[in-house]
């Protein structure tokens, strides 16, 4: 058996019953108002976006004490009487019997205060940014939507696969790897032609960490039939933008059987499933944001849950674009990669939601992809307004023959991907799969700029702090 330490201040607050009740509950002090006659702590637990404000009455006892004790910060632990408020805006406070400060923060030092601080700011103190109101959101709803993950695949009879972060080959083909090696840098071995020689390095050969789990996710999905892989991968991509992070969250499902309309039908159900579950389990965190942050932030939701998305080719949207009489700082011309002005446009002026594009130029994209006839392939990226990509899919090549020629093409061995090309070899089956990005996601949802805010410690190219 086990319980909680003390009561959680969103279960009391959600109390039905009128009567009072003894509670006891700890947590952190937000903010400290005095009158005469009576002091009002607004007690955080964490549980919930919303404080319990705390009512010590100076009649019944002298307080001064804890007060002087208690800043902004500070943890305590209360026990009283849960009452109905007389207070306008909230339903229930704890009148204090007892009350014991159990650590004090020093208002001279402690960086959070009653005021608004930046995101740079708090960027700087990660370690502490869990305690307002922004971060204590973010990481309640990061939480149902991982959990949201897993339900909605797991309803499905999809199967969760851990695939490696240390790998051998580099599924997007894009050279964005970081290398994990043992050797001693300012020594390494050399081969006879003075090239450095990895099959002295930890794994006999060199390895990264991986940018996607896909390849080893296929190999699941021709088995079991229906995978999903989430978790970390990593990118050394040397863009500082907001979109963008070094270590970041990725699900990937892998649907053996599957053609890439199924795949557009599975990434539309899944996006549609996980923000109904939020505008469900997250009403306050999300009117939080809709106030704080991105104003608009609950209609656009809505939308995405209940409208269909908009599904176009690659080559439809290069026509909208071009027609569109807009002048765009990168030009547009059929076989150029889609940059984020170009998908804001089509997301945030055309289609005023998600919009699916399919079927790009082989050029552009990975070696795995399903071939067309006319030189695109069975892509399939979902674009969101604000933030462009945040899912990039596709069918995948199931023929031998026509992949192990891309391979060739791209100048990528044969050997190295072996295995890879025996799920071809063997009982080959056509399939699809994507990748959701995680923080991007999340950015979506809650309306926050910058991908750094919705991850709890971010990596970046020149930050990797805490
Ligand atoms: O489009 P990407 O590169 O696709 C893949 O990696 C495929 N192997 C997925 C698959 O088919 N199984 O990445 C997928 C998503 C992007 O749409 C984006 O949302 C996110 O991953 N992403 C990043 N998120 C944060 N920081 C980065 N540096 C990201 N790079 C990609
Ligand atoms: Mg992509």
């Amino acid at each position: 058996m086990f319980a909680r330490p003390f009561e959680l201040i969103h279960q009391l607050l959600a109390r039905e019953e009128s009567n009072e009740v003894p509670a006891r509950v700890a947590g952190w002090l937000r903010t400290k108002r005095e009158t005469k006659e009576l002091a009002f702590l607004e007690l955080n637990d964490g549980s919930c976006q919303k404080n319990l404000q705390v009512v010590l009455d100076k009649g019944q006892r002298d307080w001064s004490a804890e007060l002087t004790r208690l800043s902004t910060g500070a943890s305590f632990q209360v026990e009283g009487t849960l009452r109905p408020s007389p207070a306008a805006g909230q339903k229930w406070e704890l009148v204090a019997q007892t009350l014991v400060v159990v650590g004090e923060a020093d208002p001279t030092v402690y960086p959070l205060q009653k005021k608004k601080h930046s995101y740079e700011f708090l960027r700087e103190i990660a370690h502490l940014r869990p305690r307002t109101n922004t971060f204590g959101a973010i990481a309640r709803i990061r939480n149902t939507i991982a959990m949201g993950i897993h339900e909605f695949f797991q309803t499905y009879g999809y199967v969760w696969v851990n695939t490696p972060l240390i790998t051998a080959s580099d599924a997007e083909g894009a050279g964005q790897m970081f290398r994990v090696t043992t050797l001693d840098l300012d020594h390494p071995p050399r081969t006879p032609e003075g090239h450095l020689d990895w099959s002295r390095d930890f794994f006999g050969k060199e390895a990264h960490l991986t940018v996607s789990g896909q390849l080893n996710g296929e190999t699941y999905a021709t088995a079991l039939g229906a995978i999903y892989t989430f978790g970390p991968t990593f990118r050394a991509e040397n863009s500082n933008t907001t979109r963008h992070l070094a270590e970041f969250w990725m699900v990937e499902p892998e649907t053996a059987w599957l053609d890439i309309h199924g795949n557009m039908d599975l990434a539309e159900a899944f996006l549609k499933f996980l923000v109904t579950r939020l505008l469900e389990r997250h009403p306050e965190e999300l009117a939080f944001f809709e106030q704080w942050v991105q104003p608009g932030l609950l209609e656009t939701l809505s939308t995405v849950a209940e409208r269909p998305f908009a599904r176009i080719t690659y080559t439809q949207a290069i026509n909208v674009l071009q027609n569109s009489g807009k002048v765009f700082d990168y030009p547009v011309s059929w076989g150029i990669d889609l940059q984020s002005e170009h998908e804001r446009y089509l997301t945030d002026e055309v289609y005023r939601g998600p919009v699916i594009v399919t079927d790009y130029p082989q050029a552009i994209k990975a070696f795995y992809m399903k071939q067309n006839p006319d030189g695109t392939v069975r892509a399939m990226d979902v674009l969101v307004p604000r933030l462009g990509e945040i899912i990039g899919g596709s069918e995948r090549e199931e023929n031998l023959e026509i992949l192990q020629v891309r391979l060739d093409q791209l100048g990528m061995k044969r050997q190295d991907y072996a295995w890879y090309l025996d799920l071809r070899r063997f009982g080959t089956v056509p399939h699809s799969g994507f990748g959701l990005g995680f923080e991007r996601f999340l950015q979506y949802v809650t309306g926050m700029a910058n991908i750094r805010d919705v991850i709890p410690f971010p990596r970046a190219a020149g930050s990797a702090e805490f």
